[in-house]
């Protein structure tokens, strides 16, 4: 791999210490880092290089899945580390960088290769995107990319006016936005999965699928977020972004090859076929929900309301669930179930692709469908379910054909994400125009709900969300699959 120089914006943060740290340590033990990189933390606080090693470290022995064991790599990756202060706002502060970033690229022979990872809140994207390019920074004779994490944008306009500002400054192919759901290995098997196997690449489609539900339950609740949360809601924090992903990678036709523009651009196709929803017919296709009190693995938790940060007559809401219509020739009039929420029963993100059944036993028609089940998050699996004869009592009874990964030693999301924007593999990054088409077909589900239109079904904590999320299924002759 290329040398280059990795900057990180807001290296003092949550994520960096949780997620980014032990990513590119991770990366250098696996030797998956470029033999030469100079890595730069920026953050508001004076600091020393050391001091920025020191904290790197810690982030690092507290979080990384994995540690050499006389710790002499982790000596050595640290020397990669320096450390600049940096008020986001500040031309001046800018300068400094170049002038440690050029130090660095002289130091190690680096041929201006740099990676600017922005780990900051939103509204400093397009301002820093903007004293990247009039400070020099982004004048150089190797490459630039910039890795950014959502939300991009709250809606529609904001989106557009984001990559407006980012566009000055970067091409749409040197922006990596990372939606780390794109990093999960089940996601990213998905498209393996129907390539390989010609069984299920004939069965995927209208003629055999009845539905597909994808789920993404949490039992966690607004945490420490409720400042962002409570402005946001699920809509925003996961429909908008996770979920039409998860639906784009799961509807997808095969693409012509393996590079990353036949990927995206089936992608684009899908999010493109789906069914715009009206204004006024939203309360038919979603449904909203908002946790209240309740008991998960045993113990009481407040309402959303009650928690800490949130507004006490809060219409915010905590669970969506949505129906939507592919209008392709491939998933023409096969309804897609979608749901995400907090404070739910269990934690699981899964897809469930339900098949036809049209085979009846004895009066009525009692038989399971077969189902093809992935499930992505805690437990990484792909089922078959079919139904075979018990042998002791006779009957005909669902069994599980299934393949589960090994979990310890698989790289998380985000070694994977970074180890591509690193080597400019733009496969599972959120492509602008399908954050676009996201939000347009999002759109009149925001204005909706500010409007009041959609009723807000308030649902016990530990429970699979309000009893409307059934109703929608159960109206076309469905149910969530996998509920307990
Ligand atoms: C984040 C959301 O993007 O994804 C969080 O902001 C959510 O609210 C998280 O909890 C879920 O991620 P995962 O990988 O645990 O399913």
């Amino acid at each position: 791999m290329e040398a280059m120089t990795f900057v990180l914006f807001g290296s003092t943060g949550d994520l960096a210490k949780r997620k980014i740290f032990p990513a590119l340590y991770n990366l250098y033990l696996d030797q998956k880092l470029p033999s030469a990189i100079s890595i730069i933390g920026l953050g508001r606080n004076q600091m020393s290089h050391q001091k920025f090693q020191h904290d790197v470290e810690q982030s690092i022995k507290t979080f990384s899945r994995r540690m050499d064991n006389d710790h002499s790599h982790l000596d050595t990756f640290l020397e990669a580390f320096r450390y600049s202060v940096l008020d986001a706002t500040k031309a001046d502060d800018y300068r400094n960088l170049l002038n440690l970033v050029r130090e660095r690229e002289m130091e190690l022979n680096i041929p201006g290769n740099r990676m600017f990872y922005l780990s900051v809140g939103p509204d400093l994207f397009g301002p820093i995107a903007l004293n990247i390019k009039e400070s020099g920074l982004g004048s150089t004779n190797g490459w630039k990319r910039l890795i950014i994490e959502k939300p991009f944008g709250r809606d529609l306009e904001s989106a557009r006016e984001l990559n407006a500002t980012l566009t000055e400054a970067f091409e749409e192919d040197e922006i990596y936005r990372i939606d780390h759901y794109l990093g999960k290995s089940m996601i990213q098997n998905l498209g393996s999965l129907e390539f390989s196997n010609p069984v299920l690449q004939t069965l995927l489609n209208n003629r055999h699928i009845a539905n597909v539900q994808i789920t993404a339950s949490e039992t966690v609740g607004v945490e420490e977020r409720a400042g962002y949360y409570d402005k946001s809601g699920a809509i925003r924090d996961m429909f908008q972004n996770h979920m039409l992903q998860i639906l784009m990678m799961t509807a997808m036709h095969i693409p012509k090859s393996n590079s990353p523009y036949d990927i995206r651009n089936e992608k684009r196709k899908v999010i493109e076929a789906v069914r715009p929803i009206k204004k006024d017919e939203v309360s038919l296709e979603i449904i909203r929900g908002q946790y209240r009190a309740g008991e998960i693995n045993g113990s009481s938790v407040v309402s959303y309301r009650k928690e800490p940060g949130v507004d006490a007559s809060s219409q915010n809401d905590t669970f969506v669930a949505a129906r939507l219509w592919i209008d392709n020739p491939y998933w023409q009039g096969v309804p897609f179930y979608i749901r995400t929420g907090k404070r739910m029963a269990k934690k699981s993100t899964r897809i469930v692709i339900e098949f036809k059944n049209s085979i009846k036993t004895g009066k009525s028609n009692r038989m399971d469908p077969n189902l093809l089940i992935i499930e992505i998050n805690p437990n990484e699996k792909v089922s078959l379910q079919i139904n075979s004869r018990n042998p002791i009592n006779g009957k005909i009874e669902p069994v599980n054909i299934s393949f589960s990964t090994q979990q310890s030693d698989i790289p998380e999301a985000y070694e994977r994400l970074i180890q591509d924007a690193l080597r400019g593999d733009s496969t599972f990054f959120a492509h602008w125009k399908e954050v676009e088409k996201s939000w347009e077909w999002v759109q009149p589900i925001l204005d909706a709900f500010r409007e009041e239109l959609v009723p807000l079904y308030l649902y016990p904590a530990g429970s699979n969300g309000p009893e409307a999320a059934n109703a929608l299924l159960n109206k076309d002759g469905f149910k969530w699959w996998l509920d307990e």
